[in-house]
């Protein structure tokens, strides 16, 4: 078992499944977990490490099953977590020859990749197209927090700054999963603030697509709304100074 400074690896298995947001975090980084403790020997790769939840956990899954976990964060995390099976990279993980001269077994593919350091609509989709081809076929890229909802007015972490981020997050996804469709499965939890989680079908080495431009009708129906509110109000003023 993985000696973890900051997480208490029993307290969080006894929670999982259990009611209120405790019960709704551990179940959902336990999901981590589950997907790599039923492979054989994975290469496991997580970006953002800080207090090492989902690295205490993805440690865990990799020492039951002869596995690898490597993690990347932009600052000092070494101390996150102790196991003979664990690998911690300082680095931006955006840099991915660094990365991979730190790592050269994640060439070979990553059977799962973590995602959960920069929150921007434009460093996700920079992981996603420039990691997304070391993913091996079958593989599966998770995402921490893909729901926005606790950001938002009134909710539990009412936050006006950070929530065009955690909006931003899920929309990149969503749009980067549209424009791979035939590639991929994806699946979001909701909850606390949320784990997507997608399977890549496609073989290892495969360039993606990246996002699609999606566009809402809003700005069109609102701009019809206003051509209409228009007209009706000039027929209303024309009607009166007729009268
Ligand atoms: C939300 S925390 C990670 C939490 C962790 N996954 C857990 O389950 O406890 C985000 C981390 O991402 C790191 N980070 C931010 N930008 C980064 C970047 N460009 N490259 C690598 N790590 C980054 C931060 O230093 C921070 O430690």
């Amino acid at each position: 078992m993985p000696d973890c400074t900051y997480q208490n690896l029993e307290a969080l298995r006894r929670a999982e499944h259990q009611p209120g947001l405790e019960g709704k975090v551990a179940t959902l980084h336990l999901k981590l977990y589950h997907l790599v403790a039923q492979m054989t020997a994975p290469v496991v790769l997580e970006f953002g490490v800080d207090k090492g939840m989902s690295t205490c956990l993805l440690a865990a899954a990799c020492e039951e099953n002869g596995g690898w976990l490597y993690s990347v964060d932009i600052a000092d995390c070494s101390a996150a977590i102790r196991s003979p099976v664990w690998t911690f990279i300082q680095s931006d993980d955006l840099q991915v020859a660094e990365i991979l001269a730190a790592a050269p077994a994640l060439r070979d593919g990553v059977h799962l990749l973590h995602i959960d350091s920069a929150h921007s609509r434009e460093h996700v989709e920079q992981q996603l197209l420039r990691w997304y081809p070391y993913v091996r076929q079958g593989g599966y890229i998770t995402f921490h927090d893909v729901d926005a909802t606790p950001y938002l007015a009134g909710q539990r972490k009412d936050d006006p700054r950070h929530e065009p981020e955690a909006l931003g997050v899920p929309d990149t996804i969503r749009r980067f999963f549209y424009a791979n469709e035939d590639a991929l499965f994806l699946e979001f939890h909701f909850g606390s603030t949320g784990m997507g989680i997608m399977r890549k079908l496609a073989p290892l080495g495969t360039r993606p697509q990246p996002p699609l431009k999606l566009h809402t009708r809003q700005v069109q129906v609102s701009l019809a709304g206003l051509f209409w509110t228009g007209r009706a109000l000039a027929a209303a003023l024309v009607k009166r100074f007729l009268r």
